[in-house]
């Protein structure tokens, strides 16, 4: 399969070790990790780590992520993560997005542009019926882009999680894909 996705601005390609260097750099900044489940790196080895587990959750069928390039330097990461294909007999095919943009490069609509067409591809190559997302309430930039994505607000969950001394509220999200009735 081929997983690089072409946007008007951005090249979106799977991560690759010889990443490591350039994502570390955005990776290590401590204006990023406000809302996200990762700390600032800080040793090239936990951007390398991180990578290779990236790279195994995709060749597992577990997770998809996509180095965000504009003109060939990585600005950002978008994925797919947390694939759920069936519960028993269920059939769920569904999988949480998430994104974030270094620091110098927000606010130039990257996130939307690239999460855009990474939900099209989860719903038209990746056979997902269901996208979720949730943001904290307080982060306003990713609020506005699962608006401008479409999603629709489901449930708003009291103390999701816990992080540098508060406890956040998040508000999910789910895109479905109305094309697609659930039979092969
Ligand atoms: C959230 C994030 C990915 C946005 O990236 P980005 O490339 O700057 O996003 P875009 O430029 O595509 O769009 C951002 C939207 O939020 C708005 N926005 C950005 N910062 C904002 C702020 N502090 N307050 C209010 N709105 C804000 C922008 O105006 C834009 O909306 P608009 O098109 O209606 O004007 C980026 O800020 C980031 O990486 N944050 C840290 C990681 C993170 O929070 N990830 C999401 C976890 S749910």
């Amino acid at each position: 399969m081929d997983f690089v996705i072409k946007t008007e601005r951005l090249v979106l390609r799977p991560p690759l070790e010889s990443d490591a260097k350039e994502l570390f750099e955005l990776m290590a900044d401590d204006k990023l990790t406000q809302f996200l489940t990762w700390e600032p790196h800080t040793t090239l080895g936990t951007t390398l780590g991180v990578i290779q587990s990236l790279i195994g959750a995709q060749q597992d069928g577990k997770g998809y992520h996509w180095c965000v390039c504009l003109e060939n330097h990585i600005v950002g990461l978008v994925s797919l993560i947390d694939v759920k294909r069936n519960i028993r007999t269920w059939v769920l095919n569904r999988a949480e997005l998430s994104y974030w943009i270094g620091s110098n490069y927000q606010g130039r609509g990257f996130a939307t542009e690239a999460s855009k067409e990474v939900v099209k591809f989860g719903f038209d190559t990746l056979d997902f019926h269901k996208i979720i997302i949730a943001h904290a309430v307080e982060n306003i930039a990713s609020q506005r882009i699962c608006h401008k994505l479409g999603f629709v607000p489901y449930a708003h969950e009291h103390d999701a999680f816990f992080k540098t001394n508060k406890w956040y509220d998040l508000i999910w999200y789910e895109h479905i894909n109305n094309t697609d009735n659930g039979v092969d």
